[in-house]
């Protein structure tokens, strides 16, 4: 069974084409002549799950997923959680964000954040949706070089480096985006298409 992936991302297709086995089989939009981007102005990561997998379905009338994530700071209200990839503005670059994250909470005592991942699935019609999370805290400098994002000023709970100083494999174990899609393959596995 097709499940269409809503993005354009080509790291996250191989990456989910690898683990979402048979008899499921991802293809992405692209592949099916979707050349454009899905705009994403809802407020909240579960809303734009939603609008992307919504568009795609509506698109093509195929059973559909697409994933949302972001950083979500408690000393700053939850920010820049939806926002976190144009936290310093329109094309800004990762060095960006994350020289405004730490500008905000310079001399701030609570570092407390998470990476939140949504899932928004659409499977023969019906919707469901998937979380997954990685507390941690914001540090007051660049620490690694591997990742992307906010990973060079974030530890996870329970480690001692940055996301940006773990290999991909050990990211990928504890990260917010693993979690939310093995719940999807844990609930693809249970249902009975
Ligand atoms: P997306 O929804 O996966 O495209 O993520 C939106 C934005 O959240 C990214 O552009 C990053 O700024 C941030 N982000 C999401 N996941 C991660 C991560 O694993 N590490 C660092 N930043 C992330």
């Amino acid at each position: 069974m097709k499940l269409i992936f809503a993005s354009g991302n080509k790291h996250k297709l191989e990456e989910l084409q690898a683990k979402i086995t048979p008899p499921f089989e991802v293809v992405s939009m692209r592949a099916l002549g979707f050349k454009g981007e899905i705009a994403e102005p809802g407020v909240t990561l579960e809303e734009n799950a939603k609008i992307k997998a919504d568009f795609i379905y509506d698109m093509f009338g195929q059973s559909t997923f697409a994933d949302d994530s972001g950083l979500e700071i408690d000393a700053l209200d939850g920010r820049p959680g939806v926002y976190s990839a144009r936290f310093a503005g329109e094309n800004c670059s990762f060095d960006d964000n994350n020289k405004k994250v730490l500008k905000l909470l310079k001399g701030k005592a609570n570092r407390k954040a998470r990476f939140r991942t949504v899932i928004h699935l659409i499977l023969i019609g019906e919707h469901h949706s998937f979380e997954g999370v990685v507390n941690g805290q914001i540090i007051d400098e660049y620490r690694g070089s591997d990742g992307f994002g906010y990973d060079p000023i974030f530890i996870p709970e329970g480690h001692e480096k940055t996301f940006a100083e773990m290999s991909l494999a050990e990211k990928n174990e504890i990260s917010h985006r693993a979690k939310a899609v093995q719940k999807l393959i844990d609930f693809l596995g249970k249902s009975d298409v």
